[in-house]
């Protein structure tokens, strides 16, 4: 009836952060301020990307970024939006984005105690065919807000706060855990405001989906290899898994956190590092996965007990369900 049409309860992510604020006394709602800055950010793209292919907002800028790609108009627009809304909030003192070469150290007079490492733009190759692309971010807290230096965001990402990724696709999710569980949000567009759908998500125990770039095959070593050949053809007599690959590492994380399964991008001869980026790629979805009872491995190491040396540092990750990891964390025992 009429009644279940209008849910009244409504928790939005305000809300739900200012619940979860009530454990950090000290942080005065420094945090929620930081986060509705963020928020901002992913509400500004994602009304570009629902009109990107009208807003002439596909193709290329015409510059390329330092990871040598050619940046996408909306990489640019997107770093700009996040960048200003960040350093505009006043609680940053430093930022590092995909997309510009150093890191942003925000002027004094309008410095906080967060320092914050973002993505602002994954999955630049889907944008010009309308394939949900997203926006990845991880916090950290500044070690000495009077003396700011690199060494803060060269932090293991065991350290970070909190860490989230904004979807944008048939609905705009937005999934954030400052560690304590994961919970996910959709965008309300009549209300512009995001509201909790998903809480408490948990990635189940071990999945029957792969995600990976069969087309690296012919270059990985061999537990990468050897684990996706069991994915294919099992030896235990249990149904080949489904192989699943979007190519936006935020479309295939939140399909992973919310059927299970394993997602990898690993080393290959050409990229001994993987390809995916330390502190806004691999350490915010690890730390997400860690939290939603999953887990993270680099092919050495936990991904999360990793040391960045430099900002833009990548490494191969394998994520997902806790006892596939655990399958690729053993054939990597094996050949150590
Ligand atoms: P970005 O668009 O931010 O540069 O990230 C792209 C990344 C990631 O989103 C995805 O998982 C991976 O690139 C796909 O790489 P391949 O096309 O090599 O598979
Ligand atoms: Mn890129
Ligand atoms: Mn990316
Ligand atoms: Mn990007």
């Amino acid at each position: 009836h009429e009644a279940d049409a209008y849910r009244t309860d409504l928790m939005t992510l305000t809300r739900h952060v200012l619940n979860e604020q009530g454990r950090h006394p000290e942080s005065r709602g420094d945090f929620t301020i930081l986060l509705s800055h963020i928020v901002l950010g992913c509400k500004f793209v994602a009304s570009a990307v629902n009109k990107a292919g009208l807003a002439k907002l596909i193709g290329l800028a015409g510059e390329t970024n330092v990871q040598g790609e050619e940046q996408k108009k909306l990489d640019v627009l997107s770093n700009e939006v996040f960048v200003k809304a960040l350093v505009s909030s006043g609680r940053t003192c430093v930022l590092v984005s995909e997309e510009d070469e150093e890191a942003t150290f925000v002027d004094p007079k309008l410095r906080g105690k967060y320092c914050v490492c973002f993505d602002p733009l994954d999955g630049s190759s889907n944008i010009d065919c309308g394939v949900s692309i997203g926006t990845i971010f991880g916090i950290y807290m500044i070690k000495d807000k009077d003396n700011v230096t690199l060494e803060d965001v060269l932090q293991p990402g065991k350290d970070m706060l909190a860490a989230g990724y904004c979807m944008y696709g048939s609905s705009c999710t937005l999934v954030l855990s400052s560690g304590n569980g994961v919970n996910g949000f959709t965008l309300d567009p009549s209300l512009g405001e995001f509201i909790l759908t998903h809480p408490d998500i948990k990635i189940p125990k071990k999945g029957k989906i792969y995600s990976v770039n069969e087309g690296n095959a012919r270059n990985w070593d061999v537990p990468t290899a050897t684990f996706v050949e069991k994915c294919k053809y099992p030896q235990d007599g249990s149904p080949p898994k489904s192989l699943r690959y979007i190519g936006s590492m935020v479309a295939d994380v939140h399909r992973t956190l919310l059927y299970g399964g394993v997602f990898l991008y690993p080393a290959d001869e050409k990229n001994p590092n993987g390809k995916l980026r330390v502190l806004y790629e691999v350490f915010p979805m690890s730390f997400l996965m860690e939290q939603a009872g999953g887990q993270s491995f680099t092919g050495k190491e936990r991904a999360l007990d990793l040391v960045p040396t430099k900002i833009h540092d990548r490494s191969p990750v394998f994520l997902g369900s806790y006892d596939d990891v655990e399958e690729i964390k053993a054939l990597y025992a094996e050949q150590a």
